[in-house]
């Protein structure tokens, strides 16, 4: 390893933030029903390694699709946004970072890299392999929690904030509401935003991407249940639950569920929190949304950004858009009509 703290971390969670939010969401998320975990707490150690082996799986086709966009578009984005700022939101995700981070080089722009991450290890990773393989591009971290704070650095204009991986379907309609607003906010006229976004599609190959034949996903899902056994000395046993991904139509999107196979008692000293399942209750672990370009693109203009490009795969699976923001006065929706109310689109 070269020299540990070659690039600045920015600090900007308490040091104890991991343990209060995480008592906090426990608290209100498993001690009243329906019972609910944020997603970001299946992501400890064994959680990112069981979810860097969901990527790999035959029936996770997100992140192939995701860099089969990539690979033809990253020219075209290069020269569409000339970006002299690289900032990630999610560090985990450095092949598709490389092949921005090659086509930013190439076109001569590229000064600096910031990822931001809630992990302080998956940064000081990330970071280390960039600022190893990228000579003369600034590398800098911030640990954040992006669903309250996205800190976006000041550096070389225009900056280009990149959010892979459709983790935007991680979020609720209201959370990606004011997390598009804060990111509206926080950006400059002429920087860009980068969004893989997961779509809508034949249910079959939604379920099986989240319900694997090698039981990956179900691992995962099981291991937040090791997390606060680890954290908050529960004595959940993770075998007594079953893993669930359901195709919830209505809402469009894909839950993760653990599901009590028998009546059963979890304790959760730390809290003091005595939880009884009945058989068949579950606790939601986590929602992935998936989205259609219309809709997407009008809840993005709603919140005052507007997009430029949308780009598929060959299959239509998934999407990268780049999207800017609106200039101020435009961005005070509801009097102007949303992009996709074109005249003749819903004529009779
Ligand atoms: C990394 C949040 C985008 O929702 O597809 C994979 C996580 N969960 N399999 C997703 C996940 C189950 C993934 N994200």
């Amino acid at each position: 390893m070269k020299t540990p703290g070659r690039f600045p971390l920015d600090y900007r969670l308490p040091a104890d933030h991991f343990t209060t939010a995480l008592r906090s969401d426990v608290r209100s998320g498993l001690g009243t029903t329906p019972r609910t975990l944020s997603p970001k707490w299946l992501y400890d150690d064994r959680g990112s390694d069981l979810f860097e082996q969901i990527t790999l799986l035959p029936e996770y086709y997100p992140t192939r699709s995701e860099q089969e966009i990539l690979t033809e578009r990253s020219q075209e984005i290069a020269e569409l946004t000339r970006a002299g700022t690289l900032v990630e939101l999610g560090s985990g995700s450095s092949r598709k970072t490389r092949l921005l981070l090659d086509a930013l080089s190439v076109a001569g722009t590229l000064r600096r890299y910031e990822a931001l991450d809630v992990s302080a290890a998956a940064l000081e990773e990330a970071c280390l392999a960039i600022d190893r393989d990228y000579e003369g591009i600034q590398v800098t971290g911030t640990v954040a929690d992006l669903e309250t704070d996205v800190p976006l650095p000041d550096g070389a204009a225009p900056r280009l904030v990149a959010f892979f991986g459709s983790t935007i379907g991680n979020f609720d309609r209201d959370q990606r509401a004011s997390f598009f607003r804060s990111l509206a906010a926080a950006l400059s006229p002429e920087d860009f935003l980068l969004l893989g976004a997961d779509l809508v599609k034949e249910p079959g190959t939604l379920v099986r991407a989240y319900d694997d034949s090698a039981g990956v996903t179900a691992e995962f899902n099981k291991n937040v249940l090791r997390v606060l056994n680890r954290e908050l000395g529960a004595d959940f046993q993770p075998d007594a639950f079953e893993h669930l991904a359901l195709w919830n139509e209505p809402e469009e999107r894909i839950e993760m569920h653990l599901r009590s196979r028998l009546p059963q008692t979890a304790k959760i000293p730390a809290l003091g929190l005595c939880l009884d399942f009945t058989r068949g209750e579950s606790i939601r672990t986590e929602l992935s949304c998936k989205f259609r370009e219309e809709t997407l693109t009008a809840e993005l203009h709603d919140t005052g950004l507007t997009v430029r490009r949308w780009w598929t795969d060959s299959e239509s699976r998934f999407a990268l858009l780049l999207a800017a923001p609106q200039a101020r006065s435009a961005a005070k929706k509801s009097d102007a009509p949303s992009v996709h109310e074109s005249p003749g689109g819903k004529s009779r």
